[in-house]
């Protein structure tokens, strides 16, 4: 089969696309045909060796996957072949065909289509356990997602809308803006031009966010957190920006807030009967038509380290997608 494969650790451009062993599934794991699979920014920073996990090499990055069923291991009683599934990965994904586990493979419902099936788990997976599980996000409050317009961000956006929150979306273009306002957010602050405090004083008369969404670091974290009211909460996601930022200790103290930490795969991995219920209601939100991935381009295998080098370079609006 055709895999991507990263040999040692390095730029987007050091991955090679060749061919290779087709795997075989052990006990509990199976083996998905991949139709689709998700890009998502940890891919860039695990073949840059940056990343909480590191496969033994060479590996294929790629973490969520939509595909069909071709072979099941020993134990694995709930799917079969041909079942249509998607798939939390890790890695391996950007292949045609690539190992999975039965614990964190679903079966996908009628009518949906393998990009969208590969565009779900990662991004609405931890946006949602964020939301709900770590912030106890409640309708009628306020919400600041910052990096609004990225993968994380934008389901983040969504799901503040859907959980009935008043979204404030920030972002650094105007074009991301305007998605960010497609995908429900009712006020926007473009960070790169605009002060992000100063901003949000005067949206909220002084009162400051509920619940801020960061998944992105660096200088904006302090000016977000700064901006918290009382008894908010800080959601910290991740440093896209590459700067993992120090804060006050003394601004949580002052706002009686929370500094929340969010590792979604550690929680599919400690807690899969709460992620399979997330799961289950971010299907219910796709179903009522509450929320629609938006994947902004399709790459073949050829063109992941095109892919990866566009989302380093901060040019991703919602998703890219890998179609084998
Ligand atoms: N904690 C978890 O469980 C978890 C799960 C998934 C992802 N993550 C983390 O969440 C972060 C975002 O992931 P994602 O898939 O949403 O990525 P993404 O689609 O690339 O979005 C990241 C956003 O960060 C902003 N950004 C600011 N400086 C940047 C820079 N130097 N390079 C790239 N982006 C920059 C960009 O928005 P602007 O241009 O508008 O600033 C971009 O849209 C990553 O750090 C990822 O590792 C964490």
């Amino acid at each position: 089969m055709k895999a991507v494969l990263c040999h040692q650790y390095g730029p987007p451009e050091s991955l090679t696309v060749e061919e290779t062993a087709s795997p075989k599934p052990g006990p509990g794991q199976l083996v998905i045909a991949v139709k689709a699979c998700g890009v998502n920014f940890p891919d860039t920073l695990l073949i840059q060796g940056k990343y909480q996990f590191k496969p033994p090499f060479p590996f294929s990055p790629g973490g969520e996957v939509a595909g069909i069923v071709s072979d099941v291991g020993e134990g694995v009683t709930n799917l079969k072949p041909g079942d249509r599934v998607f798939a939390l990965t890790g890695s391996g994904g950007f292949a045609e065909k690539t190992l999975a586990v039965s614990h964190k493979t679903f079966r996908m419902p009628d009518g949906m289509d393998f990009t969208t099936a590969a565009s779900l788990m990662y991004t609405y997976g931890t946006s949602y356990y964020a939301l709900k599980d770590r912030a106890g996000l409640q309708a009628g409050e306020t919400l600041l997602v910052l990096g609004a317009a990225g993968g994380v961000g934008l389901a983040a956006v969504e799901l503040g809308r859907t959980l009935g929150t008043t979204v404030i979306a920030a972002a650094s273009t105007d074009e991301k803006l305007e998605l960010c306002r497609q995908a429900g957010a009712s006020q926007t602050i473009k960070y790169s031009h605009e002060d992000l405090r100063e901003r949000i004083r005067a949206m909220t008369g002084g009162q400051g966010v509920d619940v801020v969404y960061d998944p992105v670091g660096g200088p904006y974290t302090e000016a977000a957190l700064r901006s918290v009211g009382w008894r908010g909460r800080y959601l910290v996601v991740g440093f896209a920006a590459g700067q993992i930022p120090a804060i006050p200790l003394n601004l949580p103290l002052l706002k009686g807030c929370s500094v929340v930490g969010v590792f979604w795969g550690a929680f599919a991995e400690k807690q899969p009967a709460d992620n399979l219920k997330n799961v289950r209601e971010l299907l219910a939100f796709y179903q009522q038509g509450q929320i629609r991935p938006h994947i902004q381009a399709t790459y073949s295998l050829d063109e992941v380290p095109r892919a990866l080098r566009l989302m380093m370079d901060r040019q991703v609006m919602g998703k890219f997608v890998v179609t084998p």
